[in-house]
């Protein structure tokens, strides 16, 4: 495999990058100097299509499939980056999982928290000091430990997303005495999704909730934050939030 110049693009891998919010936020990272990772599961053509967009759009972005709950997928998939360009320069980890129809008990958790955590462990040594990685939530998950309602099914992936936030969180002194920063970016439901449609068909009245406390934020947006949370300065407790104002108020 040849070896790419690194030193001229910053690599960037976004994982779950072949659909909706990993897609949106993989176009927008389209720049001459950015070499894209499209990390996607089973949908070839999709992630191929995200791989052509950015191409189109003056960039440069390859395709690896990896499930990331598999540990033989995920330390592949990590040898090609290494072996391909030398380093990795930035990482969102946006895939998750547990919803699926044929989700076993006990998917949610080896997805959204070990697989994270493993995929954290494998990358880091390729990331150089100012390196960046964005773990990306939802506030149903990110605020679960406040007892709110949460829409049906969705209690084990909102417990996993946040035991995996929390595992990561217990790394920053160790990204610290790396130089690599650590950012998550919470969204309220984010409108436009496959997520959120799917929601609304299983327990219409809780998506109906979130809409009625405002707007919900749009894909757009959501990508747009992402995009920006792999450059800004980290905010104050690592965190940045995108709609859903009233999670932000604490209860009294
Ligand atoms: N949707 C929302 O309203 C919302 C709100 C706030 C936060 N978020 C967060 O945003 C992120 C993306 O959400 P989304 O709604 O865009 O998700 P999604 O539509 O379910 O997209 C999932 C993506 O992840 C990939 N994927 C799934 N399982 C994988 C695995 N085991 N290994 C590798 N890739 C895998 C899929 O690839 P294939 O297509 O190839 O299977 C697909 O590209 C999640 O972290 C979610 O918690 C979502």
């Amino acid at each position: 495999m040849d070896r790419v110049d690194s030193t001229a693009r910053r690599v960037v891998l976004v994982t779950g990058a072949s659909r909706s919010i990993g897609a949106e936020t993989a176009r927008r990272l389209a720049a001459p100097d950015v070499h894209v990772v499209i990390n996607y599961r089973e949908k070839s053509k999709r992630a191929q299509a995200v791989v052509d967009d950015i191409i189109a759009a003056g960039g440069s972005a390859s395709a690896i499939g990896a499930d990331l709950a598999s540990t033989a997928d995920v330390t592949a998939m990590v040898g090609q980056i290494g072996e391909q360009f030398g380093r990795l320069d930035a990482v969102v980890l946006n895939a998750s999982g547990g919803l699926e129809r044929d989700a076993e008990p006990g998917y949610a958790l080896r997805i959204n928290r070990d697989a994270q955590v493993r995929l954290t462990g494998l990358v880091v040594p390729l990331m150089p000091p100012g390196g960046r990685i964005v773990f990306v939530t939802s506030h149903q998950a990110h605020f679960h430990s406040t007892g709110r309602a949460l829409p049906e099914g969705y209690e084990p992936i909102a417990a996993s997303k946040r035991a995996g936030e929390d595992a990561l969180r217990a790394l920053i002194p160790e990204f610290g005495t790396r130089g690599i920063e650590f950012v998550v970016v919470s969204g309220d439901m984010v409108d436009g999704t496959i997520i959120v449609r799917l929601l609304e068909r299983r327990d219409p009245g809780a998506v109906a909730a979130r809409r009625s406390t405002g707007q919900l934020p749009t894909l757009d947006q959501f990508a747009d934050a992402i995009v920006q949370a792999l450059d800004a300065p980290v905010p104050d407790g690592h965190t940045v939030y995108i709609g859903g104002d009233d999670y932000l108020i604490p209860s009294t």
